[in-house]
């Protein structure tokens, strides 16, 4: 977690580090950083505890001048969110000055070595340690070093550095600035992002491309285990245990208009609002009317890889997961191919049995999640075909991958993810009708599932204007402590995203199942303060779930409904109703999850919540 900015260049650097930090805040905000290196070469710091705004007024207080300086916002892993542990951390005597994003496992032992040789530590942080090395490092390059920095510009800086990098034993996003080289900054990565900006005569580091936007539009990806040597003029990649590696320029996807409010209060009330677009977006040029069917081009699948495939792992933390499973009842259903929906978390240190016909799809909107990132190293590692469902181009899933789809929903930047997992749900189910329309279902059935597709954007709209009766039943029930989310078959994924989705923000426990299976269990909970939320829109279990209401009813407790338009019949049982469009079955889960963020998002404002940034929480969760 956390992000890192850096800058090296022409212009007032700590200006780009505090609108990066801001851009990346959403990574991780419990404590931040910059580090400035002035004209003199003498390198200032300033830290606080919190979030970047109270950075942004220390600094306007005592200002950092300097063209080149790391920043850093940080998630902590090691040590409590303090100033004395917020980075950037220095090694030495101010030797080197670094800011990392990841976890070193084996800093205990690394630290208790590096204490004997006299190094001693500030903080209580894992990132301590790789500061001392490197500067330990440096020193006994400097000592045995035939090679001079004139010959090969930093070699002996770029040799110190990597000495350090193969000690460490876990993963590492690092910026690093030198108290003798006051031009360089070095980056390296393994396991946690950084991408460079190329500008003119000026270069920009980055924990993602979110904070470069309106600074230039040329990119480099870093990829794990190598290292950039970055002065005003100059970007040179070498590979940690190799020599210098090609890098390629990409053109960067996103502008500056995209990370900022567009006059909105929230990033994730945007967000919500931008699903009519983002929906589209998912579709767009991936819908083939003459075959009736979905297309892709980035699975780099051959026919017969594609037909031969006869079980797919759907794999996904969080949201992303509650998609895998709606996933996996419409992959079923169109293409009867058996699916399986795993928790990477588990699925990493699980052994299931291997079979060539299996298919992973890791999902996840960052790209950079750790446990599915590991999920998918480890299934790559058994021999399975993998392919990513990912938001963010470039991400460490979507470069690991065999193919994959991108989802093009924009950044999303509220730490609670609404339009990418509508923007999921939409390519799982153009997986589903690709799939299917190689299997089982007719071009007409194809036809049909299409034209519900294109109807499905406007439908979305027309939901978003649920937004005052969603406002309207939050004031009622924001005093709750408890929730139920309820729903049957399609939309028990999205009784389990609208459950997490009010924990997250609103920090009220909530919990979502499958209607019927309330009885089993859950169904003890229900009283006069505890609202049952049922998504219960027409379709083949309508019926069943209306008696699951009357058994909440029975019992006393409130319930608040989402039907579709025109249901009279909910209405009368339930307390509350929200209505939506009707659409398709297979599509309701995408329009029902929108008055379920927006009685979210209510709640949460009006429990006077942070709703971009819940406590606890980090938009990328990239350590395990
Ligand atoms: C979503 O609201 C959550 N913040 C979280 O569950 C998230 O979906 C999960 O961490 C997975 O993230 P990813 O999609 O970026 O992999
Ligand atoms: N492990 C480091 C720390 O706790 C970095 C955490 C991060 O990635 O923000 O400070």
């Amino acid at each position: 977690m956390c992000g890192i900015v850096g800058y090296v260049g022409h212009r007032e650097a700590c200006e780009f580090l505090l609108d990066g930090l801001r851009r990346l805040e959403y990574r991780g905000y419990d404590s931040a950083g910059v580090a400035i290196t002035d004209q003199a070469g003498d390198v200032s710091i300033c830290k606080t505890a919190g979030r970047i705004e109270r950075l942004a007024s220390a600094l306007a207080s005592s200002p950092l001048q300097g063209s080149i300086g790391i920043g850093h916002t940080r998630w902590a892993t090691h040590g409590p969110p303090t100033e004395g542990n917020a980075h950037p951390h220095i090694g030495g005597e101010r030797v080197v000055t670094i800011c990392h994003n990841g976890v070193i496992e084996n800093f205990q032992e690394l630290k208790a070595r590096l204490e004997t040789e006299g190094y001693v530590f500030q903080s209580a942080t894992d990132t301590e340690v790789i500061a001392h090395l490197i500067t330990d490092c440096l020193e006994k390059e400097s000592s045995e070093s035939k090679v001079s920095d004139s010959v090969a510009p930093y070699a002996s800086l770029v040799t110190a550095v990597k000495a350090a990098l193969s000690q460490l034993r876990g993963t590492y996003g690092l910026v690093v600035m030198f108290r003798d080289h006051p031009g360089v900054i070095i980056a390296a990565r393994l396991g946690s992002p950084l991408v460079l900006g190329i500008g003119d005569d000026e270069h920009f580091v980055a924990s993602d491309a979110s904070p470069l936007a309106g600074y230039t539009d040329k990119i480099v990806y870093l990829s794990d285990h190598q290292v950039a040597v970055i002065t005003a003029d100059s970007v040179r990649v070498t590979h940690r245990d190799h020599g210098e590696v090609r890098h390629s320029v990409e053109n960067l996807q996103v502008d500056a208009t995209d990370v900022d409010l567009a006059g909105y209060p929230h990033y994730m009330l945007k967000e919500i609002f931008e699903q009519p677009e983002s929906i589209k977006n998912a579709m767009r040029g991936r819908l083939c009317e003459d075959d009736a069917t979905a297309m892709f081009g980035g699975l780099n699948l051959t026919p017969q890889q594609l037909g031969s495939v006869n079980r797919i792992i759907l794999t996904a933390c969080g949201t992303s997961w509650h998609a895998a499973l709606l996933g996996e009842y419409l992959i079923e259903e169109f293409a009867r191919i058996p699916v399986e929906v795993e928790y990477a978390s588990e699925l990493r240190y699980r052994n299931p049995p291997v079979d060539p016909g299996t298919l992973v799809f890791a999902i996840s909107q960052s790209g950079e999640t750790a446990d599915t990132l590991g999920a998918i190293r480890e299934m790559k590692r058994k021999g399975h075909r993998t392919l990513a469902i990912c938001n963010t181009v470039g991400s460490s899933i979507a470069q690991e991958a065999d193919g994959g789809i991108y989802l093009h929903a924009g950044p999303e930047i509220g730490v609670a993810s609404t339009k990418a997992y509508t923007s999921q749900c939409m390519v799982l189910s153009l997986l589903a009708l690709y799939f299917g329309r190689m299997r089982h279902l007719s071009f007409d059935a194809g036809m049909r599932i299409i034209n519900e597709f294109h109807a499905l954007p406007s439908k979305v709209r027309a939901a978003l204007q649920t937004d005052e009766e969603s406002k309207r039943i939050a004031a009622k029930y924001s005093g709750a402590n408890n929730f139920l989310y309820l729903g049957r078959q399609y939309n028990f994924p999205t009784a389990l995203e609208g459950a997490l989705k009010l924990k997250e923000i609103s920090y009220i426990h909530a919990e979502g199942y499958p209607a019927a299976e309330m009885k089993h269990g859950p169904i003890a909970l229900v009283d006069e303060a505890t609202p049952s939320v049922f998504i219960v829109p027409q379709g083949f279990v309508y019926e069943k779930v209306l008696a699951n209401i009357e058994e909440v009813k029975a019992r006393g407790g409130p319930v608040i409904a989402i039907v579709e338009h025109g249901d009279t019949r909910v209405a009368a049982l339930a307390d509350d109703v929200i209505s939506v469009p009707s659409v398709a079955e297979f599509v309701q889960p995408i329009v029902s999850a929108i008055p379920l963020q927006l009685l979210s998002y209510h709640i949460a404002l009006m429990r006077g919540c942070d709703i971009d940034k819940p406590r606890n929480l980090a938009k990328s969760v990239t350590v395990e």
